[in-house]
């Protein structure tokens, strides 16, 4: 059966003391709350990833990179591999999220070559889908998302598969307060575990975690988790405060 995933996506906040400590808080957190229905895990800039390690649990808090390059080594000044972030402890990397595609040009072909080179490394992937409130209006939504993965992801085998966690995360609700409803979250996540199954069957869709992200707070994650095809969240601005994120973690 399917584990049920929080996650941090600090994004571009913090410098290195102020996510060592942010990332300390929430291991604490997570140690002195004992049985959780849900596994934890951080996203964090590259340049925090090696002193995050240093001061948590990775058996408690899996610590994710937010992006890895296309290439895994050479002569790509300022990029960095996904053999790099599996080399500092990292378990997983966050990839295809809507600012990745929006403001760097990563396309279906990039982020197709981007998962295979993570799970050549040997990280689990948080791999984000979601439609923009344009694409929301006109009724398109289903149609892109379903291309999101199936052109970057269903190349994939099935064992390959079991290593992908699917965030959707509509573009008009992150971090602009306005979170999707739970039943139109709902709605989505059952669309996406329909194309799993349709791609792989009902078992690995079964299996396959479907995490909600845009505006999820402590107000309002547990309506959303209630639902049968969510399974947890991508938490951008509410994982940069330990009690925030605490207050989601323990929404399950
Ligand atoms: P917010 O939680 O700030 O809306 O961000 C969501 C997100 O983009 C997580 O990846």
């Amino acid at each position: 059966m399917r584990k049920n995933i929080v996650a941090g996506n600090w994004k571009m906040n913090t410098t290195v003391p102020e996510g060592v400590k942010l990332a300390k808080e929430v291991n604490d957190a997570v140690a002195a709350a004992g049985d959780l229905k849900c596994d934890v895990v951080i996203g964090v800039p590259f340049t925090h990833l090696t002193a995050v390690k240093a001061v948590i649990d990775i058996n408690k808090v899996g610590l994710a990179a937010e992006n890895c390059a296309d290439h895994t080594s050479g002569a790509y000044t300022g990029e960095v591999s996904a053999p790099m972030v599996a080399s500092t402890g990292a378990n997983y990397v966050i990839l295809g999220h809507s600012e990745r595609r929006g403001y760097y040009g990563e396309t279906y072909e990039i982020l197709k070559n981007k998962v295979d080179l993570a799970l050549e490394s040997g990280l689990k992937i948080i791999f984000c889908c979601g439609e923009s409130l344009e694409e929301r209006e006109n009724g398109s939504f289903k149609e892109v998302i379903k291309a999101e993965l199936a052109d970057s992801l269903f190349h994939l085998s099935a064992e390959a598969f079991a290593n992908i966690v699917i965030a959707y995360e509509p573009i008009w609700a992150i971090g602009t307060g306005k979170t999707a409803t739970s039943d139109q979250a709902q709605e989505v996540h059952a669309f996406i575990r329909g194309l799993v199954a349709e791609k792989y069957g009902e078992q690995v869709a079964n299996d396959t975690t479907i995490l909600y992200g845009g505006s999820c707070k402590p107000a309002n994650a547990p309506e959303l988790f209630a639902k049968p095809d969510i399974d947890g969240g991508l938490i951008g601005g509410a994982s940069l405060k330990a009690e925030s994120f605490m207050g989601i973690v323990t929404a399950f």
